[in-house]
């Protein structure tokens, strides 16, 4: 089948899905990143100007507890850093590099020897290191060390901005997954058109239907170039079929000729009956004495050969009929009776022994009656030739059942068989072993046509010394 999965593929959606997480995330994070150091750079910025200004004002308030040597003052003026939370130490140290005065919140002493480092400006993960020299006048009289914790680039923070970060790709992702999930669906529309008449072109071997032509440019296209390709099979499907009408209509005519015979012995039975009772009737009137109901026994019998007559007579005419399309519901055992009513005398007169062993019951099958006619014509003709060519028994067996599979009609024939390598060609078009004159090699062509029209099958094989056609309808759910 054309549409069972084999392979497993990704669905376009899947695929859409990827690529706009991969379209959405990248830049989200790259933006972000960018946005988010050049943040921390700012906040780095504007602290180290305050604390520098810190710096500057401490040296130059402290200056003059250094020049006159006044510890106390110095204290007090570092003391006011307490104020600053951020501040872990400040340090006053004097000309020769000795601890004047210091002011420190930590419990345990700084190990970074920023101090002795002769440094300017330190940063260490989340701390910043400052220093600035101590002058009066000129005069250098020592420095000052500065200690803070800074805002930046704290680990813990960072992880709160990632997971904003986060929250805003899913946030964005899921709009996206709204967005996508309407434009599927204006897809999935057009599609699923699509592959309804695609089922239903390759289930019912049926042209016959148009796409309804969507809006959107690329899908409209496409379908319009569809419907034309429908139309244009449609076309030549219908080319086709009147074609193989015209070849069943001609191949009828064929077989009607061949029927001229049969037919004629079939009207001379009943017209020999009623010249019999018309003698035998003006007989007795000519006595002077008739017996009148025995003449009117002899009108009646009259009546019904004339009315044989005439259903012979219409039949065949209604065999010449072209066909109508349409199928209808018919009994497969009619199907054998009509035919023998057609050729049945013809086998008489070929010496052939016909049986017929149907069903009481049997359900109807859709076909076409004279086709299926037909159909029964060409293979009892075949047989009484290949019976003809043989010289064994004279015995054509035909046969109606039914089973689980359907209704099945067979004609089983004495001839001696089908040749293994006659019988692949059998059903082609003008293959035929026939004289130029006997055969068209048509009839089982035009026999495998009609029966699958009406979506049955037609088989070919041999017996012990025959062959044997099967004919199988399906039964009609209904
Ligand atoms: N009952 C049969 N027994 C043996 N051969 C047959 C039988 N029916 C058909 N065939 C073979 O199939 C060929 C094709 O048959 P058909 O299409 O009816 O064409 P035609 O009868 O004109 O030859 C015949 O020529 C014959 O060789
Ligand atoms: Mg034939």
């Amino acid at each position: 089948m054309i549409f069972s999965m084999k392979k497993i593929r990704i669905s376009f959606f899947y695929r859409q899905l990827l690529a706009l997480v991969v379209i959405n995330s990248i830049p989200l994070i790259f933006v972000s990143t960018e946005l988010l150091s050049s943040s921390y750079s700012r906040i780095k910025e504007s602290q180290e100007i305050l604390l520098k200004e810190r710096l500057s004002f401490l040296s130059s308030t402290v200056a003059s507890a250094i020049l006159f040597d006044d510890v106390n003052t110095a204290q007090s003026i570092l003391s006011t850093l307490e104020q600053d939370k951020d501040v872990r130490y400040a340090k006053v140290y004097d000309a020769d590099s000795n601890l004047f005065s210091e002011y420190s919140r930590l419990n345990e002493a700084d190990s970074s020897g920023f101090d002795s480092s002769n440094k300017e400006i330190e940063y260490a993960e989340t701390i910043i290191y400052l220093r600035s020299p101590i002058t009066f006048d000129n005069e250098y009289l020592g420095f000052v060390t500065l200690s803070a914790d800074t805002y930046y680039p704290g680990y813990g923070k960072r992880t709160d901005f990632y997971l904003a970060l986060v929250a805003v790709i899913i946030g964005s992702l899921s709009l996206a997954l709204l967005l996508n999930w309407f434009v599927q669906r204006r897809l999935s529309v057009p599609v699923n058109d699509l592959m309804s008449v695609i089922k239903y072109v390759s289930r019912q071997a049926k042209y016959d239907r148009q796409l309804p032509v969507p809006n959107d440019a690329e899908f409209s296209e496409l379908f319009i170039g569809i419907n034309e390709m429908l139309n244009t099979l449609s076309r030549h499907e219908q080319e086709r079929e009147e074609a193989s009408a015209q070849i069943i209509q001609s191949s009828k005519l064929a077989t009607l000729g061949e029927m001229a015979t049969s037919v004629a012995h079939e009207l001379n039975q009943p017209l020999q009956v009623i010249r019999l009772a018309v003698a035998n009737a003006s007989q007795r009137i000519a006595s002077g004495n008739p017996d009148l109901e025995i003449v009117s026994e002899k009108l009646s019998r009259i009546d019904g050969q004339a009315e044989r007559a005439s259903a012979i007579i219409d039949h065949m005419r209604i065999f010449g009929r072209e066909a109508k399309e349409e199928l209808e519901y018919i009994d497969p055992k009619m199907v054998i009776t009509n035919s023998l009513d057609l050729m049945g005398e013809q086998m008489r007169l070929n010496n052939i022994e016909v049986t017929s062993d149907l069903p009481e019951e049997c359900s109807l099958v859709l076909g076409h009656m004279i086709l299926m006619e037909q159909v029964m014509l060409n293979l009892l003709t075949n047989a009484r030739d290949a019976i003809d060519q043989n010289s064994g028994e004279r015995k054509i067996a035909l046969r109606v059942f039914e089973d689980a599979e359907g209704v099945h009609i067979t004609s089983t024939d004495t001839g001696g068989g089908i040749p293994e390598d006659v019988l692949p060609r059998i059903f082609e078009p003008f293959y035929t072993t026939k004289d130029i004159n006997q055969g068209t090699g048509l009839g089982l062509s035009v026999a495998y046509g009609i029966v699958r029209d009406m979506r049955g099958t037609i088989a070919a094989g041999n017996t012990a010394n025959g062959a044997q056609f099967t004919i199988t309808f399906p039964l009609t759910s209904d």
